[in-house]
């Protein structure tokens, strides 16, 4: 069954998009896989006051079914307007790789989709992103493409070097494709292990150069930033005493996202942050009251501190909080 995204009270990310670089935030986009992330993220930009985009990754489709995370979106708005005063919710595919996903995704009720087709050579990522856009247009859908490769393994796709994002290919791209937003390479990239640094180094800043180059090509155009998470050395910290083993985590710093976030990025993706502060409170659990056995008890506290983390960020870092 077809249904529209309008019907379901999810919004494009057009609209959000012309407030954040009106008023200089950036809209937070946070993966989930399961309720408790879903949660964690509602509340946290329901009670701080953020529109917030909801990102469905192919891997996530694959784990918790499609149809399921879809009705789990919509069961989000509906637990909002209960609330009271719900903020503005966008449902988004995270890195779709076909036209075939996307088309899937905008079928069943997603208001924003992601083409990445930076792996291809630029003819052919041009053809399948402007192929996306038409599809999605007539339905008044939001269409995000990329130009430039993350460094890092982003669903089954890997590679060890970041290729920067040409500014001189952007205004081309975004003419032809008639994409709404676009995401660059500047030096983030998916996963714990952003930089390769000995401990107490600090990381390299990213490439802000390429960053205002793209804006002045694209005057008042939204663009956006993968591989964003600061990878919190608490949460790692945690996880090591706990009896994990993740070594020389590094993300990237706050200040660099807050800078980010004030310029022409209009949205910045973390999942990866989650994941750990997630990993770090349900290893604690485990590690201190052994003979816990309910799910609750151990997914209740790891949600309890995804809440304060979105909140956070929403506040100190996108300055996203209080704007509706
Ligand atoms: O960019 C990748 C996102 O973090 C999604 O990750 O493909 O493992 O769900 P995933
Ligand atoms: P992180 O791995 O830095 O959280 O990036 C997430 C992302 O870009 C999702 O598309
Ligand atoms: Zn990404």
């Amino acid at each position: 069954m077809t249904v529209s995204y309008k019907e379901l009270g999810f919004i494009n990310t057009q609209e959000m998009f012309a407030k954040a670089m009106k008023e200089g935030f950036a809209v937070p986009a946070y993966n989930f896989n399961n309720m408790e992330q879903l949660q964690a993220i509602i509340t946290a930009c329901f009670e701080s006051r953020s529109p917030v985009i909801l990102q469905v990754s192919k891997g996530a489709r694959d784990y918790a079914n499609a149809t399921l995370l879809c009705w789990m979106g919509r069961g989000a708005i509906e637990m909002m307007k209960e609330m009271g005063a719900p903020v503005p919710v966008a449902l988004h595919l995270d890195h779709g790789d076909s036209f075939e996903i996307c088309q899937s995704c905008i079928d069943s009720g997603f208001s924003s989709v992601m083409i990445d087709g930076s792996h291809l050579p630029y003819e052919e990522n041009i053809a399948l992103t402007k192929k996306v856009v038409e599809y999605a247009h007539a339905r008044g859908v939001s269409v995000e493409g990329e130009l430039g490769v993350l460094a890092g393994i982003e669903d089954e796709v890997s590679a060890e070097h970041h290729t920067y994002t040409d500014p001189a290919q952007v205004e081309d791209f975004v003419k032809r494709t008639g994409v709404d937003s676009l995401a660059i390479s500047i030096g983030t990239s998916h996963g714990a292990y952003k930089f390769k640094v000995k401990p107490g180094e600090s990381v390299p800043p990213l490439r802000f150069d390429i960053l205002e180059e793209v804006s002045k090509r694209l005057p008042g155009f939204p663009i956006v930033l993968h591989g964003a998470s600061s990878v919190d050395q608490k949460a790692v910290e945690t996880i090591n005493k706990y009896g994990g083993k993740l070594e020389n985590a590094v993300g990237v710093p706050a200040e660099q996202l807050r800078k980010a976030a004030k310029s022409a990025v209009c949205k910045i993706n973390v999942d990866s942050d989650g994941r750990l502060v997630m990993t770090a409170a349900i290893r604690k659990v485990f590690a201190e009251k052994p003979s816990e056995f309910d799910p609750r008890k151990y997914l209740g506290p790891a949600r309890a501190d995804l809440i304060k983390m979105y909140k956070e960020k929403n506040e100190s870092v996108f300055g996203s909080a209080g704007r509706y």
